[in-house]
């Protein structure tokens, strides 16, 4: 008998406003077409003044919540991705802990970047599978807006904010690839590239900072380094990318989804893509592709799945699971 993490719920949330493309072309030197060819990003949604990741991550448990028949007393952990916290401390988990209602279990945030979402999942798992908890809300959650340096047009046309969420509960499988719940993780980092995706301030300037991106160098690890995480992950549980039924890869670039896919030999059809609506939003965009996949009813009980993720640090990995 193997203990499983397996999802029971997903969902998300997005912010009212809606931001296209063109709404660019009035403040930068930039045009809908550029944006839309370079990265397949045609809008975004940005948060409202008054609305934190908090807000988010909660308005997103809660949709999973919903989706799952289950209500956070259930709940014994929450790890939220993020590397855009309302504030320095306390953890936004601790926050959507208590917005949520819960006075029980533990919560904590994760800081991988855009690969957050993959490490939350791995965490997850791990504790799962050490008997430290039986249920968990694992959330993606960013404000990226409130990062932006909005006269740097090579970042600020990229970016979006939004939440996604997944309710995981501990099974018993087999201890096969045909059980559900997640199979296998790969984690991976290099501070050595630290400099190619940061944000400028932090405690040490005291203020918050803006996003500074080397976009092409970054590219240029993301296609090296997505393919092989994933064939990574999978080879751990006997399985290879003819097995998988969706590739949900972070959304930052089309051109990276599709070259990736290339690699894993892959074809686009069996990949769900968001980037076109939601932009980059770091942590919370296999979530949100997750959730919005499902919705689409691309996504379906049984299917075998493979998530990839990379980011600043840099951090990278990839995890797959049976929905
Ligand atoms: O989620 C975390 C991971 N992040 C990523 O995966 C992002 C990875 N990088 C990328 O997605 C792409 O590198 C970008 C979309 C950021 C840029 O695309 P690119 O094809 O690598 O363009 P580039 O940076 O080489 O820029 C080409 C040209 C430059 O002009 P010159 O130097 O050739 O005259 C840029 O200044 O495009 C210019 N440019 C723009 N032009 C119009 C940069 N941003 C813009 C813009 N509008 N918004």
């Amino acid at each position: 008998m193997t203990r499983r993490a397996v999802v029971q719920g997903v969902g998300h949330y997005l912010p009212e406003r809606i931001v296209e493309n063109a709404a660019f072309e009035a403040t930068l030197d930039t045009t809908d077409e550029w944006i839309k060819s370079r990265s397949g990003i045609e809008r975004r949604h940005f948060a409202a003044d008054d609305q934190g990741t908090s807000d988010l991550a909660t308005y997103a448990a809660q949709a999973a919540l919903d989706d799952a028949g289950m209500t956070a007393d259930q709940i014994d952990l929450i790890i939220v991705a993020t590397s855009t916290p309302d504030m320095t401390f306390p953890s936004v988990a601790t926050m959507v802990q208590d917005k949520l209602g819960m006075t029980q279990g533990y919560a904590f945030d994760v800081q991988a970047v855009c690969a957050g979402f993959v490490f939350a999942l791995a965490n997850a798992d791990a504790l799962i599978q050490a008997g430290q908890a039986k249920t968990a809300l694992v959330i993606g959650a960013e404000t990226f807006s409130r990062i932006m340096d909005w006269t740097d047009r090579g970042t600020c046309v990229l970016f979006g904010d939004g939440a996604g969420a997944l309710v995981l509960r501990a099974e018993d499988g087999t201890g096969t690839s045909d059980d559900r719940g997640i199979l296998s993780t790969d984690l991976n980092s290099d501070g050595r590239y630290r400099d190619l995706l940061y944000v400028d301030g932090g405690v040490a300037t005291q203020n918050t900072g803006q996003l500074r991106m080397q976009g092409k160098e970054v590219f240029r690890h993301a296609v090296e380094k997505l393919a092989q995480t994933a064939d990574t992950a999978l080879e751990k549980v006997g399985l290879s990318a003819e097995n998988v039924d969706w590739v949900v890869p972070h959304q930052a670039n089309i051109r990276i989804i599709q070259s990736t896919a290339k690699k894993l030999g892959v074809s686009m059809d069996r990949v769900v893509v968001t980037v076109q609506d939601h932009g980059n939003t770091s942590a919370a965009s296999i979530p949100l592709a997750l959730s919005v996949g499902k919705s689409r009813g691309q996504i379906k009980p049984g299917d075998l799945l493979v998530t990839e993720a990379i980011g600043g640090g840099l951090a990278w990995g990839s995890v797959v699971l049976r929905w």
